[in-house]
């Protein structure tokens, strides 16, 4: 009964996607446990290449059944779009199945977060606006509603009445805009709830079912360690944990279960919206990587801020979710330069630390102390075998390795299935 998460470690576009294909080739159930459709997983295999926002990355395998969790928020239209989109490049989604529990993304959700975004001015969080952050703010408030309450129309319109008025009188008292139809919302949803009710399940029983007769779980993190609400560089963070304890609650499944927690780093870093990032490289060097690794977001086309591998916030990330190994993806974006950098520690306020702080101004004041290491200068993309990687890139990976606290099991040289180094077993 292997359970195996599949966790970013960064700032989120590890490249989870890739390696949660890879991996349910092996797996039977694959469960996507957090966030909405703010993130992007891109995919790229003998289907074609794929931007997924909610379908867990596993749907290319036939074997595998994949689950919406709980623990995420569900933009329907969005949904049903992807399932479209994924059926007419002919890939089978009979077996997608979402949690009646999954909160729903709502028009007043998206209105929201572009108002609050834009109310913010200069300090805007940078978010996704897809409405996911006043999503699960209302699902603490006990505001949501849920997928389940797709089930019972009445219901559905009961509930939404109630809410509704409150969040008109927010738009348009607040913020001076048009109010929402309640006629308009009810009848789109009662649509949308038409297309996903065959979907909608008791997902974590399921999960149980499958555990019990022995097969591979995988969970599908979404965003990343550094965007987590507690852990993260907050406020500039998401909403919803994407660490490996937030994998247990968003997919509906006891900690014991996890066998492995698999930590996706970048072999640099990268980070979309506000926030402070240590390492951010503002020259050309920053403008190379983002050029060469074409690294703009999947979700909203932003142009992604790049830097050198930060080994402290790495560390942290291992620490705070107990990482049992590791898979570094773009290795092969460092092909072309002579000379790579690690930032080892931060130099704070004339003290040199090696912890992630807590509070955002002072990891904002952190200046990286960096240790350098010879490039490679030649191709990667075409290795398969960690053995025929060049001695310094091997040595970059070594010193990742020591540095993040626990053994790399894969190394990806590209963005396709194939492209992949398998370095030690994960299980
Ligand atoms: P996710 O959100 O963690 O799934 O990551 P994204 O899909 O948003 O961003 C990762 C990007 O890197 C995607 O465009 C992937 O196709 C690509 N990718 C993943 N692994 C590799 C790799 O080893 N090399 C290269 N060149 N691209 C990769
Ligand atoms: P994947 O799963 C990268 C970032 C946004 C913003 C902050 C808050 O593809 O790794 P939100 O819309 O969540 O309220 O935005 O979080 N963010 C991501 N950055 N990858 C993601 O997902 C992200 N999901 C959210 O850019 O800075
Ligand atoms: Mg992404």
């Amino acid at each position: 009964m292997p359970v195996i998460a599949i966790i970013g470690a960064q700032w989120g576009d590890e490249g989870k996607g890739k390696v949660v294909d890879l991996l349910a080739q092996k797996a039977r159930v694959v469960v996507r446990f957090s966030g909405g459709d703010n993130a992007g997983h891109s995919v790229v295999n003998p289907y074609g290449e794929f931007g997924l926002h909610l379908v867990p990355s596993g749907i290319f395998s036939s074997q595998v059944v994949c689950i919406i969790g709980n623990g995420v928020v569900i933009n329907p239209g969005v949904l049903i779009g992807e399932i479209e989109q994924l059926n007419q490049r002919g890939v089978d989604t009979s077996r997608l199945f979402i949690s009646d529990r999954a909160n729903l993304i709502m028009p007043y959700h998206i209105l929201l977060d572009g108002l609050e975004e834009e109310a913010r001015g200069g300090k805007a969080l940078g978010t996704t606006r897809k409405g996911v952050g006043p999503a699960f703010a209302d699902k603490a408030a006990r505001l949501g509603i849920r997928t389940g309450d797709f089930l019972d129309r009445e219901a559905l319109l009961e509930r939404l009445r109630s809410i509704i008025d409150y969040k008109n009188i927010i738009l348009t008292k607040i913020y001076g805009v048009s109010p929402l139809s309640l006629d308009e919302v009810y009848a789109q949803y009662c649509q949308y709830a038409e297309r996903l009710a065959p979907y909608i399940r008791e997902t974590a029983i399921m999960l149980e079912e499958a555990l019990s007769r022995g097969e591979l779980v995988l969970l599908e993190g979404a965003q990343g360690t550094l965007l987590d609400p507690d852990f993260g560089t907050y406020p500039y963070t998401t909403s919803s944990s994407p660490l490996a304890g937030g994998g247990c609650l968003g997919a509906g499944l006891s900690p014991t279960r996890l066998t492995r927690i698999l930590g996706v780093f970048k072999a640099y870093c990268t980070r979309v919206g506000g926030g402070p990032m240590p390492t951010e490289l503002k020259d050309e060097t920053g403008d190379l990587i983002r050029e060469r690794a074409h690294e703009y977001g999947t979700t909203t086309g932003r142009p992604r801020r790049c830097g050198w591998f930060d080994a402290v916030a790495a560390r942290f990330s291992t620490r705070i979710n107990g990482f049992t190994g590791a898979a570094i993806t773009r290795l092969d974006i460092l092909d072309i330069l002579p000379r790579l950098k690690i930032c080892v520690a931060y130099q704070l306020d004339g003290q040199k630390i090696d912890y992630f702080p807590g509070n955002v101004a002072a990891l904002a004041r952190c200046q990286p102390v960096y240790e350098e290491l010879p490039g490679w200068q030649a191709p990667t993309s075409d290795i398969r075998n960690y053995d025929q990687l060049p001695l310094e890139a091997r040595q970059y990976v070594a010193r990742l390795e020591e540095l993040i606290a626990c053994p790399v099991n894969l190394i990806c040289v590209g963005p396709e299935r194939e492209q992949t180094i398998h370095k030690t077993p994960i299980l």
